[in-house]
């Protein structure tokens, strides 16, 4: 079956869009010749004849007409080991991407649910799916990420009763919801935090003077980063 646009040089269309007109345009046809094709029963929408041009068609629906592929956009979403040095963004002028780990022709599909800074390691996710992605990110959420932090001073019980309360941050005019600590050592925590603030832990540990030294995510929400996916490796989700 051929494809007459490669998937990869396409834009995934914001959905939905009707058949008819993804028909037309892919076609260059004008609305007689779309509904003619239409009503010869050579439109299929993932797989079923479409006999309506007004059906809409969502970003990851398979449509054919007369045996060509118009649209198979694939839904992808996988988990990267991000490495220190990598930054999160999908492109950059000086530094290598999480993008660039991902060595597939559908990798400039993707986006990130989350950044981490430029040498936090750990759980990235990336996706081509904005309904997944804001379902990790929308702070009314309260998806929990959890990381492993390293710090150079003890973390007293202070540090963790204000975690465990919430802390006001006066640049985003927002109190954080309560964290979790779990104490590993003296100068080591993990910690699970609700939001998504610019540099939020590091943030957090700084109004005690205490300097973040290493900072790996290993969770959101449900989503753990595998103790067996290498530094640099990335894994398909379901
Ligand atoms: N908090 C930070 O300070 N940095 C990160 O990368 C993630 C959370």
């Amino acid at each position: 079956m051929a494809f007459r646009w490669q998937n990869e040089q396409l834009p995934l269309l914001v959905a939905p869009v009707r058949i008819d007109r993804m028909i037309g345009k892919w076609g260059g046809w004008g609305k007689r010749r779309v509904r003619e094709r239409v009503e010869a029963g050579e439109v299929l929408l993932n797989g079923e004849l479409v006999t309506e041009g007004t059906v809409e068609v969502g970003k990851f629906d398979r449509v054919e007409l007369g045996g060509e592929i118009v649209q198979a956009n694939v839904r992808r979403s996988l988990m990267l080991h991000k490495p220190a040095g990598v930054v999160s963004a999908t492109t950059d002028a000086e530094h290598q991407t999480v993008i660039d780990l991902v060595h597939e022709p559908w990798a400039g599909e993707l986006h990130l649910a989350g950044r981490l800074d430029r040498f936090t390691t750990g759980l990235v996710v990336l996706t081509n799916d904005s309904s997944f992605s804001e379902s990790l990110t929308e702070p009314e959420r309260k998806i929990g990420k959890r990381y492993l932090v390293t710090v150079d001073g003890p973390i007293h019980g202070d540090v963790i009763a204000a975690f465990e309360e919430g802390m006001w941050f006066a640049k985003e005019q927002v109190v954080t919801a309560p964290a979790e600590v779990e104490l590993l050592s003296a100068d080591q925590c993990r910690l699970t935090i609700y939001e998504g603030k610019h540099h939020q832990v590091k943030r957090m540990f700084a109004r005690f003077g205490i300097k973040v030294i290493a900072l790996h995510r290993e969770a959101i929400g449900g989503i753990e980063l595998p103790d067996d996916l290498p530094s640099g490796a990335w894994r398909l989700l379901p």
